[in-house]
């Protein structure tokens, strides 16, 4: 599977981290940074991570900031991205198996590394279940009336 990752400031370290358990792991991965704590802007970052799913280069997304809420917001504005902002291994599993989430987004600044880790581990490891859920996720990137 290839991964691509992408965070504010305010989550390099995190970021760092996830892109070597999924390297350990087996994923082609695509870091597009920062490398530094110099500050840039959240949905900058987003907006470039989307780009690489969308172009169909990338299938699945890691996208962090302070809480993972800014970046999640803007990712969500694309449709065909399916941005989850989750805080721990149920949220995590769940955003596979009933949204069928395919960026994984968190907060450097909430969730300690270890915890990150597991969250993406479980995100990694679970399959969407479809079924029921398959008609739902149809609807989100539809326009609202
Ligand atoms: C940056 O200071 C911070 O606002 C950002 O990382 C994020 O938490 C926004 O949602």
């Amino acid at each position: 599977m290839r991964w691509v990752l992408a965070s504010d400031h305010a989550a390099v370290d995190m970021r760092q981290a996830l892109a070597v358990w999924l390297k350990d792991h087996g994923a082609v991965v695509t870091d597009l940074g920062p490398q530094t704590a110099d500050s840039v802007d959240y949905p900058d970052k987003a907006n470039e991570l989307a780009a690489v799913i969308l172009s169909h280069q990338a299938d699945f997304g890691v996208l962090l900031c302070g809480t993972g809420i800014g970046v999640s917001i803007r990712a969500n504005r694309y449709p065909g991205i399916r941005a989850a902002l989750v805080h721990d291994t149920n949220t995590a599993h769940l955003a596979r198996a009933h949204n069928n989430a395919n960026v994984l987004c968190m907060g450097g600044r909430v969730l300690d590394i270890p915890t990150a880790i597991a969250c993406l581990e479980t995100f990694y490891t679970t399959d969407f279940e479809g079924g029921r859920h398959a008609r739902r996720v149809e609807k989100l990137d539809k326009k609202p009336e």
